[in-house]
Parts: structure tokens; C-alpha cells; sequence
């Protein structure tokens, strides 16, 4: 049995997830935001599949103290873990800065499952392989880390800020993969597709129109094909040698965007990232 922490199973692509890994025998934990949605969710696919074991754990992204709960609780709870996808997302339409101080996609987005993949390491780090998959997106070929500009929403564009926190998904991910290269710990990210889901701003009749034309239009996909590339790289065997790797979403590597892979960028973000969620110590430091 494999034990799989999934974030953001309430809609989309981890929705799509987690139906599929409920069929299976695997151990899922579904860390949401919403708990009562996530245990609506559990209830649905629970009575589809009477054998599932399923849990659920509330977890907000954009609150350090929610994702240090979430991570206490799991670890308390379950001991250790064979999956961590990090897989929830958002896109806002209006600027906003988190409690941290930092503009909001970017804390959801990044440093939330920064801080709960730092907290839950050591959980999965045992005698079998584990992995850490990592949702991100191409828009982070077209982003720019501007480190002077996480804390403040000035001049605002959401798919600025959403493609930034992608590239910071992508950097983490490459960032992680090194320092977990001599374990038993495989760390990869991936884009998973244009896929029809609730991460366009579902309030903006624009961004609603060009969403369900391109669904309709067949450019945006269904929910299952988007999870095809994080339970790949979650489960799969051909993928249990992948480290550090940047999948698109036919499962193929691809040479990530030069920002994301230079060393001393993803250095910085780490240092950036490990002092905004207090997550001062190395992975196996
Ligand atoms: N759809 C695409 O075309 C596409 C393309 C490239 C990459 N991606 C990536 O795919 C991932 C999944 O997105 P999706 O398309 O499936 O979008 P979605 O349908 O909007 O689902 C996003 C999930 O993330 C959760 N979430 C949002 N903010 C959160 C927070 N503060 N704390 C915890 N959970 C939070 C949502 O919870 P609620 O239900 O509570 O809102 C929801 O379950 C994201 O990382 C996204 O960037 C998507």
C-alpha cells in the first residue's frame, strides 16, 4: 500500500487524483483548504469504493500556521509517507498580500508547499523510494523571479504573478532534487496539460468566456488528462528513477526555463522561501 498526500483534491486535477487513487490500493490523504467540501469528497468516493482508505486534513496553503498544523498532524498521525504531490494552485484576479507580507499567488503557490514539503521530509525519508511531484506550469518559460518585487502588488498582473510562482515551483523542485540526490527521495515537477478546471477566475465573465471557449474547442482537456503526468510521476515505474526532472504532459522531460535551473537563483529563492516560512533547516542537515 502507498500512503499519498495530495494538496487541493477538492477540484481540477487533484480531484481527477484523487477518483482514480481511491480505485486503487493506496492510502490517500487529501490535504484542503476546505474541509467540509473535503469530506463531502471522501464521503463520494468512499461509497464508490467502499475499500478506499481516505483521510482528510485541512490545509491552507496561504497560512503558515495552517500548513505547519497540517504538517504536525500528518506526521502524528501516519508516521510515514510514500507521495507527497504538490498539486494545489491558484490564480487571483485582484492583488493581495498574504499574512507573510508576500504577494498571495506566490505564498499559496510556492511557499506553502515549500513549508509543507520541508516539514513532511522526513516522513518520507525511509528504506523504500519515495517522491515528491511538483504541479507546475509552462507559463514558467515566460516568468521572471523578480526577488525585489515578492512583497509588494504594484503594478499587478495575475498571470504575472500566477507564472512567477510557477517558475518558483520549478526552481524548488530542481533545488530539492539536488539536495535530495543521495537519498531514497525522487523530487520532480511537471505541466500537465491546458486543462478545463475552476483555476481561471470563475468572477471575470472574460476569463469565463475564453475558459469554456477553449474547452469547447477541445484546447483545454478534461481533468483526468491533466492528472495523468503527477500520477506518473507519483506512482508510475518507469518514472522511479527520475530526479530532478521537468515533465510536459505527454510525460516527456524537457529542458526547463533558464531561470529555473540555475543554481544560484534557486539558492537565493530557497534562502528567500526557508526564512519566510521558518524552515531554516536543510533536508538532512
Ligand atoms: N488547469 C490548467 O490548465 C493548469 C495548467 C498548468 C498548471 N496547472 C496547475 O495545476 C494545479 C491544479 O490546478 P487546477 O487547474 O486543478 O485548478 P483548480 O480546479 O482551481 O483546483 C485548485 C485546487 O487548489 C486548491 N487551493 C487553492 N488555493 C488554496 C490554498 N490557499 N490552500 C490550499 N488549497 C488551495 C483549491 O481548493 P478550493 O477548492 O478550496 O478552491 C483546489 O482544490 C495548480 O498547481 C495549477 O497551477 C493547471
Amino acid at each position: 500500500m502507498t500512503r499519498i498526500v495530495i494538496t487541493g483534491c477538492t477540484n481540477g486535477i487533484g480531484r481527477s487524483m484523487a477518483e482514480t487513487l481511491a480505485a486503487s490500493d493506496n492510502h490517500l490523504i487529501m490535504a484542503v483548504r476546505d474541509v467540509k467540501r473535503g469530506h463531502e469528497l471522501r464521503h463520494t468516493l468512499t461509497r464508490a469504493n467502499p475499500a478506499a482508505q481516505i483521510d482528510v486534513v485541512e490545509c491552507n496553503l496561504a497560512s503558515r500556521g495552517s500548513v505547519d498544523t497540517c504538517a504536525d498532524r500528518i506526521l502524528r498521525r501516519f508516521g510515514t509517507l510514500d507521495v507527497l504531490v504538490n498539486n494545489a494552485g491558484t490564480m487571483l484576479r485582484q492583488p493581495r498580500l498574504a499574512e507573510s507580507g508576500y504577494e498571495l499567488t506566490f505564498a499559496t503557490n510556492h511557499l506553502g508547499p515549500f513549508q509543507l514539503t520541508n516539514r513532511l521530509l522526513p516522513a518520507l525519508t525511509h528504506d523504500n523510494t519515495a517522491r515528491i511531484v511538483v504541479v507546475a506550469s509552462t507559463t514558467h518559460y515566460q516568468a521572471d523571479m523578480d526577488f525585489s518585487n515578492l512583497t509588494n502588488v504594484d503594478n499587478y498582473s495575475m498571470m504575472r504573478a500566477y507564472s512567477r510562482s510557477k517558475l518558483a515551483n520549478v526552481m524548488f523542485a530542481n533545488a530539492l532534487a539536488r539536495r535530495c540526490a543521495d537519498t531514497n527521495v525522487r523530487v520532480n515537477s511537471l505541466h500537465p496539460g491546458s486543462i478545463a478546471t475552476n483555476i481561471l477566475p470563475s468572477k471575470s465573465l472574460l476569463w469565463r468566456t475564453i475558459g469554456r471557449t477553449a474547452a469547447l474547442l477541445g484546447i483545454m482537456k478534461p481533468a483526468h488528462l491533466g492528472a495523468a503526468t503527477p500520477l506518473y510521476l507519483a506512482l508510475d515505474d518507469h518514472a522511479a528513477d527520475l530526479q530532478g526532472a521537468y515533465l510536459d504532459e505527454h510525460q516527456i522531460p524537457q529542458t526547463c526555463a533558464a531561470q529555473a535551473s540555475s543554481v544560484k537563483l534557486q539558492e537565493r529563492l530557497w534562502d528567500l522561501s526557508a526564512t519566510a516560512t521558518g524552515s531554516s533547516e536543510e533536508p538532512n542537515g
